[in-house]
């Protein structure tokens, strides 16, 4: 099987020297070659076969199992019949981006949970997203599936988006190069990843019929540009263009986006496929769309022989109907697809569950630790663990991208009792972080209270030298969360427990950001996420200090909801909230007011202090950094060099950041590079890495362009704390779409 370039890309970006080395076994792919063969069987195709790999149906559980499923589909998320005649084989498609996903258990077999994608953002590890691809793919091909829906490489712009979970970060270059890692190890599978939803899909109220508007510089300095690198590192086999409209137009029919940026900017090979539901009309196909999936929601299916029909003897319509074809196949062919037809191997759960409990590990973030009470000493003899369902399992985030892990979940409630309500329950994967904690605890007592009676859990929190607060915010597709808050009175349960004892610790176990009004009154706070299958352990690893913390922060803390954008979601007020929910009638969203300055941007542009910024993470060792000096190169451009040392007691990883903060004097804050690095305690290590020149630069309404002059950088710890600075006067420079220097 072959595997991507993809770390040797990537470290002209962001990754130190140092990690290359190891990850290089290149085997590039010939796109051309590619294109060609793929052309040339489309010259062979007759009408009728032309119109088969365009659309796809949808393959839902149906509970009374009465529809017939095609030759060679299972149960998922859809499903593109083949053309036995020419070889090429059907494509069942699964959603990802957290593990092969459930679809209500239709299929009666099980995935690795996977942590939730924001939390893989907090590893700032792109290795560890394409180990995790690699083995989340390698789980859908031995399910039997050729498409993965995954990776989400929409910013988080909107905190209670009830797909926070699903997306990476606020942050172009972090969601760019994690999405492109995980994609490519997806496809190292022989399989095809689909990047997923463009573009500027930022909420779940309304998201099939808000109008996001947003002027063209400022969408590819933000959301686009985290696609476009994504694209280029993980070069996925597709696209999935997104349920809402963009400047008035549905994504899916949208010229601007499909063809003049994806196809004819970025020089996209591979095919766009719709999201489920998201098609009005053949004339999306003439706009870029290559491929209509779960084409029985739509209204009708539009591109099926309807498309030959209202082609008609139009030669441009002709030549798309050609291209759309040629696409697809291209994509097969590039990433194996179309020769690798062999029987799958079985699937190596232990492997899979390695890298979900190491990715649950680098996740967390250790946002508070007064006193040092963490990691836990030998000196409790009393812990009390209350909330959080921690007796179950940790939760998961709900909707297309479920995952069901062998046995089942630990506990599932239900929110809609209708039989679709088993799409958008609460999930929660064992095991238990109770148990795990139990474990590690050896003699010490540990008392669990499931912290119902806020009566009962102070008892407890008395009794005990140290309490652990699970709190959960639950997140699902298809419904935004309405603020900030720990639901269920869980902020009421947090601030009596720490009044009735200091050494509390609050595990935080959120699709995003929470609200902390008690956050004076706890000694600490760890944030979780979703942790998958691997999250009880990872937690229980961190509180006991088996494992450092070394998670920092893939989006900004605010310190209430006035601080974003907007205060409130466009539509909260009127729109009924839903998976299906559908209207005539648009809202329209706003994005020119922060434009490009998403997440931690917006905060630095008008001089807001959030709870946390984005970066922040503690640790239970120190790192110092020196030597903090910018270099260019023939090559590579212009870069940072700095050593970077573990000045504490213990092993463990940092994130070094490295941030734009100002260019001839206006702030301008961006960060350009970043690594991940182990090192033992008093080890130093040298790291050299460049920056993209498009995370320098200003879209100018035909390309990238840097103004000469002054350029500020520092060496941060997060985004608003810089430790060392250094700045350096460049000329003016015109930049194409892939950053290179224009002639
Ligand atoms: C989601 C997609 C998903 C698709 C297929 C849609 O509801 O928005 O992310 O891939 O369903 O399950």
């Amino acid at each position: 099987m072959r595997r991507r370039s993809l770390f040797l890309s990537a470290a002209c970006l962001a990754l130190p020297v140092a990690a290359q080395a190891d990850e290089v076994d290149f085997d590039p792919v010939d796109l051309a070659a590619a294109e060609e063969r793929a052309a040339a069987i489309v010259a062979g195709m007759s009408d009728e076969q032309k119109t088969i790999l365009t659309y796809g149906l949808g393959m839902f559980p149906d509970p009374n199992r009465t529809t017939q499923l095609p030759e060679g589909a299972l149960y998922g998320a859809g499903f593109i019949a083949g053309i036995a005649d020419l070889g090429i084989p059907a494509m069942p498609e699964t959603d990802g981006p957290v593990g092969v996903s459930y679809i209500g258990g239709a299929r009666g077999d099980f995935a690795t949970p996977f942590p939730s994608t924001v939390a893989l953002g907090a590893t700032f590890n792109p290795e560890i997203a394409y180990l995790g691809g690699e083995a989340m793919g390698a789980q859908a091909r031995a399910l039997g599936f050729s498409i993965m829906l995954a990776g989400g490489a929409n910013l988080t712009r909107e905190p209670r988006n009830g797909r926070t979970f699903e997306y990476v970060s606020e942050d172009p270059l972090l969601t760019g190069v994690l999405v492109g890692g995980q994609v490519a190890g997806i496809q190292s599978n022989n399989i095809i990843s689909t990047v997923k939803h463009f573009a500027l899909n930022g909420q779940e109220t309304g998201r099939a019929f808000v109008d996001v508007l947003i002027d063209d510089a400022s969408a590819r300095e933000s959301d686009l540009l985290a696609f476009q690198l994504a694209i280029e590192l993980g070069q996925p086999g597709s696209i999935m263009c997104a349920y809402n409209l963009v400047n008035s137009e549905k994504a899916c029919g949208s010229h601007y986006l499909l063809t003049q940026v994806l196809k004819e900017d970025w020089d996209y090979p591979g095919f766009v496929m719709s999201d489920w539901g998201a098609v009005d009309s053949v004339d999306f196909a003439w706009a870029g769309l290559d491929q209509q999936s779960g084409a029985q929601i739509d209204p009708d299916i539009f591109l099926d022989d309807t498309l030959l029909a209202e082609a008609g003897d139009d030669e441009a319509r002709l030549a798309r109907i050609d291209d759309m074809n040629k696409r697809v196949l291209t994509a097969m062919i590039a990433t194996g697809l179309l020769e690798d037809q062999e029987q799958a191997a079985p699937i190596n759960f232990a492997t899979a569950s390695e890298i979900a409990l190491e990715q649950a590990r680098q996740s967390i973030v250790l946002l508070k630790n007064d006193n040092s009470i963490l990691p836990l000493s030998g000196s409790a003899s009393h812990i009390a663990v209350i909330g959080g369902r921690a007796d179950f399992g940790v939760p998961s985030g709900g909707g297309s991208s479920q995952v069901h892990g062998e046995g089942g979940a630990a506990l599932t409630v239900r929110h809609d009792p209708s039989p679709f309500g088993m799409l958008v329950s609460e999930q929660y994967h064992g095991p238990s972080p109770l148990t795990a904690i139990e474990q590690r605890a050896g003699d010490t007592k540990v008392n669990f209270r499931d912290g119902r009676y806020v009566t009962d859990a102070v008892i407890q929190a008395r009794q005990a030298d140290v309490v652990i607060v699970f709190a959960n915010q639950w997140m699902t597709e298809g419904f935004d969360v309405p603020d900030l808050s720990l639901p269920g009175g869980q902020d009421a349960l947090i601030s009596a427990v720490a009044a009735a004892n200091p050494n509390t610790i609050v595990v935080l176990q959120t699709g995003g950001p929470v609200d902390m009004p008690w956050l004076d009154d706890v000694a600490g706070v760890v944030q979780a996420w979703y942790g998958g299958e691997g999250g009880a352990q990872a937690i229980a690893e961190v509180l006991f200090g088996d494992v450092n913390p070394s998670g920092h922060l893939p989006l900004t803390f605010p310190r209430n909801v006035t601080q974003l954008p907007r205060p409130e979601i466009p539509g909260a007020q009127t729109i009924e909230p839903g998976f299906l929910a559908r209207s005539d009638e648009t809202i329209s969203i706003d994005y020119t007011i922060e434009g490009s300055d998403v997440g931690y941007r917006w905060f630095a542009a008008n001089g807001e202090s959030p709870l946390f910024p984005f970066g922040y993470g503690q640790s239970y060792t120190q790192f110092s950094y020196d030597g903090f000096a910018l270099h260019r190169s023939d090559i590579e451009g212009l870069g940072a060099v700095f050593q970077i040392t573990n000045s504490g007691e213990r092993s463990g990883a940092d994130v070094a950041q490295i941030y734009l903060t100002a260019v001839n004097g206006e702030v301008r804050r961006r960060l350009v590079g970043f690594a991940r690095l182990d090192l033992e305690a008093g080890e130093t290590e040298t790291v050299r890495l460049y920056f993209d020149p498009r995370l320098l630069a200003e879209w100018n309404g035909q390309t990238w362009e840097m103004a000469g002059g002054r350029y500020d950088f520092a060496l941060s710890a997060d985004a608003q704390s810089d430790l060392l600075t250094a700045s350096v006067d460049l000329e003016n420079l015109i930049l194409d779409q892939k950053g290179q220097k224009q002639q």
